[in-house]
């Protein structure tokens, strides 16, 4: 039975490197490898300017119905004096809380051919294979109180609240446990338990909750420590399961590793099987327009999508292995270009993916 994919292509670089996306969905759809039905709607600042919401009731109704929902990114300079309640970024949040996707995935795997491209000595990253597992409906994030507030004196006061569950941290590490029982059985748990009451509960909890998995070997980091560790020798990390912020910052520092924050993908899923599938990066207003964008970290989404929300990891495996064959090609976007390659722009770059589909099989 075809299975519905709603697309939310935001704002910026959003629709151009999503375009490149459902050029893949389109190429594996006419060779009838998936049955897939495409619906659009409206997220962000291009929702705001529509409708003046970042997430309509619609698109939140058409995402709660689809098997899955592919994101670009939002937000973008022309929102910014908006109130945090009307912004883009609103948008998003809403659609993770809205859907319950608690669990990020953030793969951060090195092609070997793009070592180069890498800030880091290529022997620092070479074979590097690290799944961040980010917290996504928690934390500081959605905690309360917070605001901004006047006091007696006149002085603003900023407030933003870090709050965990024990059944919040229990379920996310339940999925790294889970993960990594698939992979190598490492998780190393980032948190700021040397300062910060709620992080201290969070090591609490992991601690418990692994006792149901005596395979897995259970490490804990400060995420001060984990930031540096990550690019001294980040080959150390296996899984690392860590709240909202903390993995927000630690997958955008992940993410160089592998060459570009333009190659990171990532799955929010929740306790059902639907999940949204967006790139790590954002909407990228100083690229947006110019045709330059990598596509590809929204293309390897893709990838996560099918095999974790709609069941087709052959497709998966296939948009893998095209990527790696337009890689292995030579070709660069300008934020992977090294010397030697031919760089390319957004559009050749979808292109290529899609003419190196046919042969990967
Ligand atoms: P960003 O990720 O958009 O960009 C950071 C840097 O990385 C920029 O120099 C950008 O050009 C580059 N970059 C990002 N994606 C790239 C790609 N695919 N190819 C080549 N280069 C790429 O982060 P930012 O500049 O801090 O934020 C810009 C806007 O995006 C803000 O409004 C922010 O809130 C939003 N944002 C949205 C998401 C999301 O939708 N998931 C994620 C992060 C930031
Ligand atoms: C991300 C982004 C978002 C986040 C913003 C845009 C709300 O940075 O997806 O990593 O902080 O989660
Ligand atoms: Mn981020």
């Amino acid at each position: 039975m075809s299975k519905n994919i709603l697309v939310v292509a935001g704002d910026g670089i959003g629709p151009e490197i999503v375009a490149e996306a459902i050029k893949v969905i389109d190429a594996l759809q006419a060779e009838g490898a998936i049955d897939v039905q495409l619906h659009h709607a409206l997220v962000g600042g291009a929702a705001y300017d529509e409708f003046g919401d970042p997430l309509p009731e619609s698109t939140l109704t058409a995402a709660k119905a689809a098997d899955a929902v592919l994101l670009g990114a939002v937000g973008g300079p022309k929102w910014e004096p908006l109130p945090i309640a009307k912004r883009p970024e609103k948008g998003l949040l809403g659609l993770r809380a809205g859907l319950e996707l608690f669990a990020n995935l953030r793969p951060a795997i090195l092609y070997p051919q793009l070592a180069d491209a890498s800030t880091l000595k290529p022997e620092i990253v070479a074979g590097l294979d690290l799944m961040i597992v980010r917290e996504l409906t928690g934390d500081i994030y959605f905690g309360q109180p917070r605001g901004i507030e006047t006091l007696p004196s006149g002085e603003r006061r900023g407030i933003n609240t870090m709050v965990y569950t024990e059944s919040e941290v229990e379920r996310i590490c339940r999925v790294a446990f889970e993960i990594a029982m698939k992979r190598n059985k490492q998780v190393c748990s980032v948190d700021k338990a040397n300062v910060l009451e709620c992080t201290e509960m969070w090591r609490e909890v992991a601690i418990k909750t692994a006792a149901n998995y005596p395979e897995i070997t259970l490490t804990h980091m400060y995420v001060d420590n984990a930031a540096m560790q990550l690019v001294r020798a980040p080959k150390q990390f296996d899984v690392m399961v860590t709240g909202n912020i903390f993995g927000d910052i630690l997958s955008d520092c992940a993410s160089m590793l592998t060459g570009s924050i333009g190659m990171l993908p990532s799955a929010s899923l929740g306790a059902s099987g639907q999940g949204m599938y967006e790139p790590i990066h954002g909407s990228a207003p100083d690229i947006a327009g110019r045709g330059i964008a990598n596509p590809l970290a929204t293309i390897l989404s893709v990838a996560m999508m099918l095999r974790y929300s709609l069941g087709a990891p052959d497709a998966a495996a296939r948009i893998e292995t095209a990527v790696s064959a337009v890689l292995d090609q030579g070709l660069r976007t300008a934020d992977i270009m090294s010397a030697g390659m031919r760089q390319v722009g957004t559009v050749e770059m979808g292109d290529a993916v899609v003419a190196a589909l046919a042969e990967a099989r």
